[in-house]
């Protein structure tokens, strides 16, 4: 079934290593063989009728090959597509992103379409130097390369609005209760009533006074978010204040579009910088019938060089079953991906150099999803409380203190509702939130590995809404 004059359709092709692998969803008003076509066309070399242009060479080096349909009905199905490593340009995403993730979206024969997930070859990987730092070194910042613990967070809240001197004083009471970092929000840079240079200042008094109290070398996670130059002025103005072991540069990943990312992470790594990826904004082009994964976004943070990275919860106020976010987790920090087909995901490898990244868990947490989430996460990742800490009965301090006292006893053994028999802080955080029993996480992990092939069955019976039903069982 030929669209635009060419069939891109062949089943017994095998990828090679140099192949990118994409798996998507589409639904359509055209048969899914032709939809897949004409996905493959215009992603590729075609277009919608045949061309006086198109020669052998073209054709055999530079077209994708769609080689395998996973039909749902007539008009929808999974689709796995190969496109040869030549097609894309050298250390240029956005080439890369308008052939994949581009003009297919736009097709008007197309109802539903949706990309799971893209494997990298190797071979593509070696034009990215990965993170700086990584997870040891984000470890050894905040010192703990012995105890191995998670990494403990909050984010000042209210979001935006307070000066700098109160925004670093909250700072300072979320430090003196243990925690390891306090962040910007996402949507706090650089407005008239907290500068950003005012409020680095006072933070940095703030960890030192801190510091002093609790021995632990505090960090702080700096919004620097904006236009290119003003980012690299920010970080220039970070090195020349010689605050490497201490900040973590912030970006808002997802807005500020993968060429800015790429060249200020190249700045971030000259000037010896860690950073923090916020991927505010992925939502908008991830839910409903038309988006791309979250997964494919986070591999470029880490190939690019993020170490540390936002990636969702599993058990608090975002959207992303605990399993979704599970793929996301290993991402963030496994060298080898194994393909799990009913949560949409294929087998890639990171190249060796790519060092793993920090993952963060942030969004609608407190001190008693904490066993939940280390059921989820392990022991190697960042959790993040904004109202978990600020909106705690007992204030900052405290709603810190909780946070902190949780991970301990998950570090002990201890479930968090025992410790907090003699912790009044964690005691008043189960109070005010209830406590997420980690066994539904255990047990949500255990029925996909007893369950994955019925799981992946019921995915390629019912299509994308399987897919969801599957990873929310
Ligand atoms: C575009 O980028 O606008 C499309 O490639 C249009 O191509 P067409 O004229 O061949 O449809
Ligand atoms: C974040 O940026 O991660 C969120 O602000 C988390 O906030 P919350 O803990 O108050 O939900
Ligand atoms: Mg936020």
């Amino acid at each position: 079934m030929a669209y635009g004059g060419y069939s891109y359709i062949d089943t017994r092709y095998e990828p090679t290593g140099n192949d990118f692998v994409v798996l998507l969803w589409a639904r359509g008003s055209l048969p899914i063989e032709k939809i897949a076509e004409a996905i493959a066309a215009e992603s590729s070399v075609g277009s919608w009728t045949k061309l006086r242009t198109m020669n052998d060479f073209v054709w055999t080096h530079y077209r994708a090959r769609v080689f395998w349909i996973g039909k749902v009905g007539a008009n929808a199905g999974f689709i796995k597509i190969a496109y040869p490593i030549e097609h894309f340009d050298v250390k240029n995403i956005s080439q890369f992103q308008a052939s994949v993730l581009g003009n297919i979206f736009g097709l008007k024969e197309l109802e539903e379409l949706y990309v799971y997930d893209i494997s990298f070859p190797l071979k593509y990987q070696k034009q990215f130097t990965g993170p700086c730092a990584g997870i040891e070194g984000i470890r050894r910042m905040a010192g703990t390369q012995k105890s191995r613990r998670p990494h403990v967070g909050t984010i000042v809240k209210p979001k935006v609005g307070l000066t700098a001197k109160e925004w670093a004083h909250v700072a300072y009471e979320a430090f003196s209760g243990g925690l390891d970092l306090v962040k910007d929000d996402e949507n706090l840079v650089d407005q008239e009533f907290c500068r950003w240079k005012d409020r680095l200042h006072e933070v940095v008094k703030s960890i030192e006074k801190a510091g002093k109290e609790t021995g632990q070398n505090h960090l702080y996670s700096s919004n620097i978010s904006d236009r290119y130059s003003r980012m690299v002025e920010r970080v220039d103005y970070l090195n020349s204040m010689g605050l490497q072991k201490n900040i973590v540069v912030m970006l808002d990943v997802y807005v500020m579009g993968m060429g800015a990312l790429q060249d200020v992470l190249e700045h971030t790594k000259r000037r010896g910088f860690a950073t923090h990826g916020h991927r505010a904004g992925f939502a908008a082009a991830n839910r409903g019938s038309y988006g791309v994964n979250f997964q494919i976004y986070e591999k470029f943070y880490r190939l690019l060089g993020i170490d540390q990275m936002h990636i969702g919860t599993g058990v608090g106020k975002m959207e992303g079953s605990p399993m979704t976010i599970k793929r996301l987790h290993d991402i963030a920090d496994q060298r080898l991906l194994k393909e799990k087909f009913y949560l949409g995901s294929l087998d890639m490898g990171f190249a060796p150099h790519i060092k793993p990244m920090l993952s963060i868990a942030s969004g609608g947490l407190d001190a008693g999803r904490m066993d939940a989430l280390l059921e989820l996460h392990g022991r190697d990742t960042n959790f993040q409380a904004g109202a978990g800490v600020h909106g705690h009965a007992g204030g900052t301090l405290k709603g810190a203190m909780s946070m902190r006292q949780a991970v301990d006893a998950a570090m002990k053994g201890i479930p968090a509702p025992q410790y907090a028999k003699t912790h009044p802080e964690l005691a008043q955080a189960l109070k005010q939130w209830g406590y997420f029993d980690p066994r539904i996480v255990a047990r949500t992990m255990a029925n996909e590995k007893r369950n994955g092939k019925r799981l992946a069955a019921l995915a390629l019976r019912k299509g994308r809404a399987g897919m969801e039903l599957a990873s929310s069982e």
